[in-house]
């Protein structure tokens, strides 16, 4: 990992540890891409590394990644998530497609909202075009 940002804490790594394999299984649970250390690298970069607590992620799907930012950007104590996602799937992309069969217009958004609404991560998560 980086070094974290200025006048952060020193980061207690077995903590860090702790967290990620407390947390980790119901994040993995979600359906999506993202490998588990690849999440444990966004909840480090969330929580200890950006410079400001605010982050925009470009894909979410159902959730998987936004939920490693967004518990990093909570343990952090400050900041705000902001997903970005047609929730329609890559328009050229045929697993989105196949996966994405048979699913009404606003589904997968809504599966996006239980997802972090089952973590604990309430937010005013709203459907943009
Ligand atoms: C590989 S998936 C993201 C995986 C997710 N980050 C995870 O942790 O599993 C790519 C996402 O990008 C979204 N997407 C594709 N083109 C987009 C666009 N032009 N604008 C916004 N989102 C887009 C798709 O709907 C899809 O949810």
């Amino acid at each position: 990992m980086n070094t974290p940002r200025a006048g952060a804490p020193a980061v207690d790594k077995e903590a860090v540890r702790a967290r990620l394999a407390e947390i980790g299984p119901a994040i993995n649970a979600i359906d999506g891409w993202l490998d588990p250390n690849d999440g444990g690298v966004l909840y480090q970069l969330a929580r200890y590394i950006a410079p400001t607590p605010s982050v925009v992620e470009l894909g979410s799907w159902k959730g998987r990644s936004t939920a490693w930012l967004a518990h990093g950007l909570r343990d952090r104590g400050a900041g705000r998530m902001v997903a970005v996602d047609t929730w329609a799937g890559t328009t050229n992309e045929p697993e989105h497609a196949k996966l994405l069969a048979g699913y009404g217009p606003d589904q997968l958004f809504e599966e996006f909202r239980a997802n972090l609404r089952g973590l604990g991560l309430e937010g005013r998560w709203s459907r943009g075009a």
